[in-house]
């Protein structure tokens, strides 16, 4: 028999629910018995399982039963050493994952467009970061992900870096060579971290890029809940070489998790398993061909097109849409939302779906999406969204100030006019590219202060940088 066909954590809590439980513990819903009436229809169900630690439904921070079971089952599918379940996303993996691998002032190679778990993550570290700049994409105008020749680079001037902590794929499904980069830094014995919170469904095989895990990272991130069928914050945690200690990454999951940590997520992650594991070639083919067809129509929507990836290297569960119009990708993804179509992100150019991992027979609506897309961008204004992105940033840059000062150093905003050779307080991010042009300790250039002056007068879009529009930079007050 397949073990992989089992659903450990799930029965245990079919066999609970079925026991008609009298609860006198928390939580106080009591399986949903005190409930406000209103909510009562959605909620009803999905409180019968919230349970807690009892008897017979195991501990996540000390298993040894049911989630015991469900985590050796993910390690058997994704081939590792050791498998996590975490309730808090990969936000939480990220954490677990840098704070186990990285300690105080060791120096960290870090893909600069990370997520902002990554940076919390190394200040929480309190690591001597380098940050690698990524590819920029100019057909795509996205940041990509790093070059081989980056990494060389930096592995040759930084070889006693702690880690090298990779995002893959990008947001928008990118790949890029993830095994030659992986290779250099072992050389070099130094481990890949990656942030895989988009890829938990890359084991699949071909068309999908290959898995990081399969590329030879030591730990990897995923969120479970992006592309399979978990819950929102079910996410997995993999170990995957004799690189990493094993405990540490425990004692930080015990440290970041809640000590109630949610059962409806925990039993949607052993589904979410069961559902990847029993995923087969007719299947895939049937989700190939559903894709096919979307895409096909969406090419025939004149005011947009589909973007494909570089050298065809990228998940096929995301399309991308470009405007061929005069409106910003947001512009376009609010229309669809009138027409109640609800897509993952819109950039100044883009719109991104992610779709749905079919299996065969499942039925999805494309067909009303398709006539919705074309009600939507009925009538659009003729023109082209015109923009050159080349940020001239640096390959490889540290810090001015390292995360251990910062605490100690008083933060003022000052005129942006002033704040040339000024260390910078906070993350300033343009969309696009979607690289930070500066990070919290990055010095205040005349390069990137033209740079940021530019993207202020282009309408660029920030993430961070709150103030940017009166005219003011936070800064750290080092004199
Ligand atoms: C690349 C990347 N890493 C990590 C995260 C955090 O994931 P989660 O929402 O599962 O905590 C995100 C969320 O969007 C992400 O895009």
């Amino acid at each position: 028999m397949n073990i992989q066909i089992k659903t450990p954590l799930y029965a245990a809590l079919m066999e609970h629910v079925n026991k008609k439980p009298i609860s006198f513990h928390v939580p106080g819903h009591k399986y949903g018995s005190i409930n406000p009436s209103e909510a009562n229809p959605f909620f009803e169900q999905i409180l019968k399982i919230d349970a807690t630690e009892l008897s017979g439904l195991d501990d996540l921070h000390s298993p040894e039963g049911a989630i015991f079971e469900g985590e050796a089952l993910l390690a058997e599918l994704f081939q590792t050493k050791k498998s996590y379940f975490l309730v808090n996303g990969s936000t939480v993996g990220n954490l677990a994952m840098i704070m186990a691998a990285c300690g105080e002032d060791d120096i960290v190679l870090v893909q600069r467009n990370c997520h902002k778990s990554v940076l919390n993550a190394l200040s929480l570290a309190k690591v001597r970061p380098v940050f690698l700049e990524p590819e920029f994409d100019q057909n795509w105008k996205v940041a990509a992900g790093v070059s081989i020749e980056t990494v060389k680079e930096a592995v040759q001037i930084y070889p006693e870096a702690t880690a090298l902590i990779l995002t893959y794929p990008n947001y928008y499904g990118m790949s890029y060579d993830l095994q030659g980069i992986t290779q250099q830094a072992h050389q070099h014995h130094i481990p890949v971290l990656v942030d895989e919170a988009h890829g938990p469904h890359l084991i699949i095989g071909s068309p999908f890029p290959a898995s990081a895990l399969q590329l030879g990272a030591d730990m990897v991130v995923q969120s479970a809940h992006k592309t399979l069928p978990a819950m929102t914050m079910g996410a997995f945690l993999h170990v995957n070489s004799g690189r990493i200690n094993e405990d540490e990454v425990k004692g930080y999951l015990e440290m970041f998790q809640s000590s109630s940590p949610s059962y409806p997520i925990m039993a949607s992650l052993d589904i979410a398993r069961n559902y990847l594991a029993t995923y087969e070639r007719r299947d895939l083919a049937f989700l190939l061909t559903e894709i096919g067809r979307f895409k096909e129509q969406l090419n025939n929507v004149p005011t947009i097109k589909v973007l494909e990836y570089p050298n065809s290297l990228g998940d096929p569960l995301k399309i991308t849409i470009q405007s061929r119009c005069g409106l910003s990708g947001f512009e376009l993804q609010r229309r669809l939302e009138e027409f109640s179509v609800y897509t993952e992100l819109a950039d100044p150019y883009n719109v991104l779906f992610i779709l749905p991992l079919l299996k065969e027979g499942q039925c999805y609506p494309f067909d009303e999406t398709i006539s919705k897309i074309k009600m939507a961008f009925e009538d659009l204004p003729h023109g082209h969204l015109i923009g050159e992105f080349q940020l001239d940033n640096q390959k490889i840059s540290t810090l001015a100030i390292p995360y251990k000062e910062m605490t100690n150093v008083r933060v003022k905003d000052i005129l942006m006019t002033e704040a040339l050779g000024n260390v910078c307080a906070e993350a300033i991010i343009p969309y696009p590219p979607g690289i930070p042009l500066l990070l919290k300790g990055e010095r205040i250039t005349a390069e990137k202060l033209s740079q940021l002056n530019r993207l202020l007068k282009s309408g660029a879009r920030f993430q961070g940088g709150s103030a940017l529009r009166q005219g003011l930079i936070k800064t750290f007050c080092t004199t």
